[in-house]
């Protein structure tokens, strides 16, 4: 049986004092064993919010990281330094880095493999655009993100701490949410490909969640789906609404 895992992916939203207001509002109510939760807040936020949910079983999780390990690389982020504060997920590969700052799939499984050196769980995104969708490419242009992105990793990793979140792009921000069950097929067709990299075992083992516009009216049914094993979230993971989805 798969945990399920609810990620807020905060973006670039939310200065320091703010967002730990803000935890400090919700923790009691997103603090379970029964889900894990994850936050992940901006870089210079990642510090005091993690004292914040101190103490509770909500995890840290950052947005992004560099895959050296030090030196003159000007504006980036260690995963040494990310570990230094309690981070214990990472974001890599989210459709706006690909899209905004020339993320390829050889520069996450880079991250990924870096993430996994030092104990962090990768959260792998994949996900097709409108056009690809509309024709028809999406199982092929996926397939090749997901080879692409975890190639070498080994299995054990890919069973055990490994996250893929399946975010169709056309479906992020827009209040456009994929269908349950247009997100269950591709989260099954992401399963299957993992099956064929690496075997059935591994492939019933890696969580695979879904990301785009869910909020508490639909997560739920999202929620129930085979193949759906949890939800990043990024809206509404701002509000209140966060709760309500953690408790789905
Ligand atoms: P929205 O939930 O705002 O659509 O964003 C999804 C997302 O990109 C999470 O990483």
């Amino acid at each position: 049986m798969r945990k399920k895992i609810i990620a807020g992916n905060w973006k670039m939203n939310y200065c320091v004092n703010k967002g730990e207001a803000f935890v400090e509002e919700i923790k009691n109510s997103i603090n379970t064993d029964e889900v894990d939760v994850v936050i992940c807040p901006n870089f210079v936020s990642l510090d005091r919010i993690s004292d914040a949910i101190d103490g509770t079983s909500v995890k840290l999780g950052a947005q992004n990281v560099y895959f050296e390990d030090k030196g003159a690389y000007t504006g980036e982020t260690s995963v040494d330094m990310l570990a230094a504060v309690g981070v214990s997920y990472c974001i890599v590969g989210h459709s706006e880095r690909r899209q905004y700052f020339a993320e390829t799939d050889e520069i996450v499984n880079k991250k990924a493999k870096k993430l996994l050196e030092k104990d962090i769980c990768p959260i792998v995104c994949v996900g097709e655009t409108l056009e690809e969708r509309e024709s028809n490419t999406m199982f092929e242009v996926v397939e090749k993100e997901v080879r692409d992105s975890l190639a070498d990793i080994d299995k054990e990793l890919i069973a055990n701490k490994v996250v893929i979140a399946y975010e169709p792009i056309w479906a992020i921000g827009t209040g456009k949410t994929a269908t349950a069950e247009q997100a269950n097929e591709m989260c099954k067709f992401i399963r299957e490909v993992v099956a064929k990299m690496y075997d059935e075992a591994t492939a019933e083992k890696v969580r695979i969640q879904y990301g785009g516009s869910v909020k508490p009216s639909n997560a739920n049914e999202i929620l129930n789906m085979s193949d759906i094993d949890g939800a990043l979230v990024g809206g509404a993971s701002l509000t209140n609404d966060f709760v309500a989805i953690v408790n789905y």
